[in-house]
């Protein structure tokens, strides 16, 4: 069935677009609304029948308008994915989901109380590498997790940081654990399980901004596995990594930073014998629609009540539940053990006072 989509704000909206309209038969982008008015119609200009606006309440107000997607500042999410889901519409909203992890709460609550959709981007996860290791998890030869790295290695410089509202509390809402390093963080959430505890040091040593752009952080997960991630904005380069041990098998990722499934990943054996059956799993595994093309199409199996592997609303809220974590892991100089406690300050509030 054909939806239509408005896209709420034009800088990464422009990729929404794209992945939208790779899907002619599921998608019509209907609008572009940028308070900028310019943008919005020079974005509005590469799609069939698409129109450009300026006012996000006019937007919303329109009944011919299936879905919202949010692509604002993070400080814009909650309140304009809240309006969108009051007013009918199924709500896809950018990483991170929201300034909060009640702000998270409050927005699921208000899709469950409007029986609509909320969908968090994580387009990350939709990739051919992904396929591959899912069909070896799935084919039993993977064996349980027992440890891991994660790199997000990425440069950041002035030209980055000239957009108001990059690395302040006010506004982004967090440094580089917030903003970066959640696509990550999210793909060992879902191939090791939830994290259950983090250990957490952060800094800013490269940029003149508010919020983080270093980390060191240790990890476990609900599998018991232990993770080290790594994260800078002050590489040479962008380029991200994963390298997952699994008892019967070590993975390790290719180096693409935004779409790191697309890449050619190596997956290992630790008993010789077992490679030629890991080889054949890998190579049939199916291939599909990648990144944003490929989240969206499970949201259009998804809203036809098709069998899907979309992001689940729980999922963004989970990956700003450990940000809050490792924010007060960072001020408290101490582990912190996962789920906080709803009453947590930090699930009210991470910024500091
Ligand atoms: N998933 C990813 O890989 C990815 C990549 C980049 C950005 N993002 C996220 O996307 C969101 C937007 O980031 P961006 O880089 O596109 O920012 P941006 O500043 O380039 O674009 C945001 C747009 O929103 C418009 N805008 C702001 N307030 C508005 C208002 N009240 N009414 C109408 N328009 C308004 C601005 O004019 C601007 O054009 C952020 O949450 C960011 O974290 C995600």
């Amino acid at each position: 069935m054909m939806r239509n989509v408005a896209i709420l704000g034009a800088g990464i909206g422009a990729q929404h677009l794209d992945g939208y309209l790779a899907l002619p038969d599921d998608f019509r982008v209907h609008t572009v609304c940028d308070q900028d008015n310019a943008k919005a119609e020079s974005l509005a200009e590469s799609a069939p029948g698409c129109v450009a606006a300026t006012d996000i309440e006019a937007v919303i107000g329109r009944d011919d308008i299936d879905i919202i997607d949010i692509c604002l500042p993070p400080h814009l999410h909650a309140p304009f994915a809240i309006r969108a889901l009051q007013a009918g519409h199924h709500v896809v909203c950018e990483k991170p989901m929201a300034e909060s992890v009640v702000a998270a709460h409050e927005m699921i609550a208000a899709a469950r109380a409007a029986d609509r959709v909320l969908i968090p981007i994580f387009q990350y996860r939709f990739g051919h590498a992904f396929a591959q290791l899912q069909a070896l998890i799935d084919a039993g030869l993977t064996g349980k997790p027992q440890v891991a790295s994660l790199e997000t290695h990425w440069n950041r410089g002035a030209d980055y940081y000239a957009v108001p509202w990059r690395g302040t509390w006010a506004h982004e809402r967090g440094g580089a654990v917030l903003g970066h390093a959640i696509h990550i963080h999210d793909l060992i959430s879902r191939l090791f399980g939830d994290v259950t505890a983090v250990s957490a040091m952060l800094d800013t040593r490269v940029n003149p901004i508010e919020t983080e752009d270093c980390a060191a952080l240790s990890l476990r997960t609900a599998s018991g596995a232990l993770v080290s991630s790594s994260i800078t904005l002050g590489a040479a380069d962008d380029r991200s990594r994963l390298r997952l041990v699994f008892e019967h098998l070590t993975v390790e990722s290719g180096t693409n930073p935004y779409a790191p499934g697309q890449g050619t990943w190596t997956f290992t054996a630790r008993d010789p014998a077992h490679q030629a059956r890991i080889d054949t799993v890998v190579q049939a595994a199916p291939s599909s629609h990648q990144g944003y093309a490929g989240q969206f199409r499970q949201l259009a199996l998804q809203l036809d009540g098709q069998p899907h592997r979309n992001v689940s609303a729980e999922s963004g809220l989970q990956s700003l539940e450990l940000v809050a974590a490792i924010y007060q892991s960072n001020r408290e100089r101490r582990e912190v053990g996962l789920p906080l406690a709803p009453d947590d300050p930090y699930c009210r509030n991470w910024q500091p006072s």
